[in-house]
């Protein structure tokens, strides 16, 4: 099958002032000291790819007070040029929501909705070209799934997640191209998973040590498939698929629970 890539906007943060203080999911480890030369080199890789395939990529200032901001994917989602902002679930990272705001406001975003239920961005929203899917279970509230349906007027798919390791859906299922998902089953409930199968009939399955290596942490842009270069089982069936993967090393953030999906917020509009 032959793929297209098509050029986006992304929305992310430097990891300036990454560290792991606290530990709100299950691979945050405070004891674990983070390299952060080491970190921002691994990042700066990650935006260079972007731009060099031709993707626009913008910057938030990172604020020394909230470690996790460099998970920019969190802070808002954008769709058809509407911003649902975000409400975060741990006080820790609660101001990071405000950042978004300002900066949307500052770029000529006039259609934000700053929402009433808690709701961490594309962290638990991920947009296919018919719907949008709703994790929740960890971090979003259920209620958050019927305020994004009205704000964005697509229909919002709600998903169960059940395994603390994949806490955000970003970190169990990532969108393809078009209705084409990739996702581990077993991070879902089995209704859930029923759900997953009726509506993705051909996804690619992704296997435990993938998942567990963050691969389906991933950006697509329609062709280039950018993911956790450890998560080596997804490479070849994207292959088959016609997409092109492109491994990419993101050792350090790992340590706060993320990869290159989390880095990434998409600006769609
Ligand atoms: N330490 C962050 C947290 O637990 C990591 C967020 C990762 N972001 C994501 N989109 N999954 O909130």
């Amino acid at each position: 099958m032959r793929r297209d890539a098509t050029p986006r906007r992304y929305l992310m943060c430097p990891p300036a002032h990454f560290k792991v203080t606290y530990s709100i999911n299950p691979w945050m480890d405070p004891g674990k000291p983070v390299d952060l030369p080491l970190c921002l080199a691994q990042w700066e890789d990650l935006r260079d790819r972007y731009r060099s395939l031709g993707h626009t990529v913008e910057l938030l200032e990172p604020r020394p007070e909230l470690p996790d901001m460099v998970f920019a994917a969190n802070g808002a989602t954008v769709i058809d040029g509407r911003v649902l902002g975000a409400r975060f679930a741990y006080p820790e990272r609660s101001a990071e929501a405000q950042e978004h705001l300002d900066w949307f406001r500052a770029h000529g975003y006039t259609e934000i909705h700053e929402p009433s239920h808690i709701n961490e961005g594309e962290g638990d929203f991920a947009v296919t070209a018919t719907y949008v899917l709703a994790g929740r279970g960890f971090r979003s509230s259920p209620l958050s799934h019927d305020e994004a349906q009205e704000f964005f007027g697509r229909p919002v798919i709600g998903l169960d997640l059940v395994d603390p390791r994949y806490y955000h859906l970003d970190t169990a299922l990532s969108v393809l191209d078009g209705d084409e998902v990739m996702y581990f089953p077993e991070a879902f409930s089995p209704g859930s998973r029923a759900v997953l199968r009726r509506l993705f009939p051909d996804a690619l399955v992704a296997t435990e040590a993938d998942a567990a290596a963050l691969g389906l942490n991933a950006v697509s842009d329609g062709l280039h498939v950018l993911l956790p270069q450890e998560a080596l089982g997804l490479f070849e069936p994207l292959r088959d698929r016609g997409f092109e993967p492109i491994g990419m090393d993101l050792g350090e953030l790992l340590k706060g629970g993320g990869s290159v999906k989390c880095c990434t917020q998409e600006l769609r509009p």
